[in-house]
């Protein structure tokens, strides 16, 4: 008897203890200053959770399990790395919720944070908003609207259920041979400066009297602009004799560099990659053409200069083709020069000293394209399983 309530009173003691114990969490308390919380927590870590806090790896290797196991500090989607193909945002709110459940009920319970490249808005994620790239964005010189697109990205970004997105990219890109100039603003600091308004996007501007680290995301909002009255024939690649025979008005060239991200878009000699020479000869020799450059870099366009009327610097889409094409036929064109006005460096040939190209940006005139129908795509850029070569094609128009 005395035995079976030693026992008990055992139990007992360690029950009370247990609490103790729980109550001794100072991590776990939002009351105890932040300081005091971090002091806590890293005296309870053994130098594997540590380690495993410092490590972030990529979900295709990750667990559940894994997480708890390891204590794995944070996950991330490398490019390209999606939970299933054309995942849908609850797909991936799953996966980032499974991974946090584990990482949960760790030993010491520290959530992940997932990390993604969210570069040119939710890129990774099936049907988000594609925004072009920041070597598009800062041909734009307007810091407000990069603030609207790091509003509108995190706001997908956060849908998904990812907390973080790897931004801003703040390289100053001097060598447009580099495969990855076209993740740079500009070549000017002062411009990549002044876009960094997409911090205070992505982050949201912190509202006064309201708790710092609360997310804040504003509004976004597009409008179409269309007049009716021209006819528009589409062609890929385009020959002469197509041309000749059509009695158009004018074309409309897209030519560009073949899909390509980070090192392996190094280039030493920046031409346009055929078939868009030949679109451009065949084309803009026998009528007025503008010609639409879809690229992450200037490239070498001198040759061609003669016969082209006028020249778009369109910017990567990334994978999205269409997006060009909705600006193209439903946005006023903004950024236009005329090809007589384009001065070196877009020349001859990439040379060491013709590598600058602020000068390219200059605004000289804007032309409006007025379209009665919108025009029928074989676009197969917009598959993002795959990302075929851009082929060339050509509008034409009537009237
Ligand atoms: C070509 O277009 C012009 C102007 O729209 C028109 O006057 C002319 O009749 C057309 N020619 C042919 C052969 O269709
Ligand atoms: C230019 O460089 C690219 C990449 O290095 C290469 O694929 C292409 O064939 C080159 N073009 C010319 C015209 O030299
Ligand atoms: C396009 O330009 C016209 C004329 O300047 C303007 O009225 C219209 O609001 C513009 N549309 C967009 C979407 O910017």
């Amino acid at each position: 008897m005395g035995k079976v309530s030693a026992i008990l009173v055992g139990l007992l003691l360690l029950c009370v203890l247990g609490e103790a114990v729980q109550n001794l969490e100072i991590y776990k308390d939002p009351t105890q200053p932040i300081y005091m919380r971090i002091k806590d927590l890293m005296g309870r870590m053994s130098l594997a959770e540590k380690i495993g806090q410092m490590t972030q790896i990529d979900r295709s290797v990750a667990t559940p399990e894994i997480m708890k196991e390891f204590s794995i500090g944070s996950l991330l989607s490398g490019g390209g790395s999606v939970p299933l193909p054309q995942a849908t945002a609850e797909d991936w709110i799953h996966m980032v919720n499974d991974f946090q459940k584990g990482s949960l009920s760790s030993r010491l319970g520290i959530p992940m944070i997932y990390g993604i490249d969210a570069v040119h808005g939710h890129n990774s994620v099936y049907k988000a908003t594609i925004f072009p790239h920041n070597v598009g964005l800062g041909a734009t010189r307007d810091p407000e609207l990069v603030k609207r697109i790091g509003a509108a990205t995190a706001l997908e970004v956060r849908a998904t259920g990812i907390q973080y997105a790897f931004a801003p990219c703040i390289a100053v890109c001097r060598d447009p041979r580099w495969g990855r100039c076209y993740e740079s603003y500009s070549e000017d600091p002062k411009i990549v400066k002044a876009m960094t308004t997409i911090i205070t996007g992505l982050q949201g501007e912190i509202p006064t009297n309201s708790r710092a680290g609360m997310p804040y995301v504003g509004g976004n909002a597009i409008s179409a602009a269309i007049d009716p009255s021209t006819e528009l024939v589409y062609r890929e690649n385009p020959d002469a004799e197509f041309v000749k025979s059509g009695n158009f008005s004018y074309a409309i060239v897209v030519v560009g560099e073949h899909p390509y991200a980070e090192t392996a878009g190094d280039n030493s000699n920046l031409t346009i990659p055929e078939p868009g020479p030949s679109t451009i000869t065949n084309v803009c020799g026998g009528i007025k053409c503008v010609v639409v450059v879809i690229s992450g870099r200037p490239l070498v366009i001198q040759p061609y200069l003669p016969s082209i009327s006028a020249l778009v610097a369109a910017w990567l889409p990334g994978s999205e083709g269409q997006g060009e094409a909705t600006s193209l036929f439903f946005l006023n064109f903004s950024v236009i020069a005329p090809a007589t006005a384009i001065a070196p460096p877009w020349s001859q040939s990439p040379s060491e000293d013709s590598v600058s190209f602020l000068s390219i940006f200059r605004v000289l005139s804007a032309l409006r394209i007025s379209v009665s129908k919108q025009v029928s795509y074989e676009s197969n850029l917009h598959n993002k399983d795959q990302e075929p070569p851009l082929n060339p094609f050509s509008l034409f128009s009537h009237g």
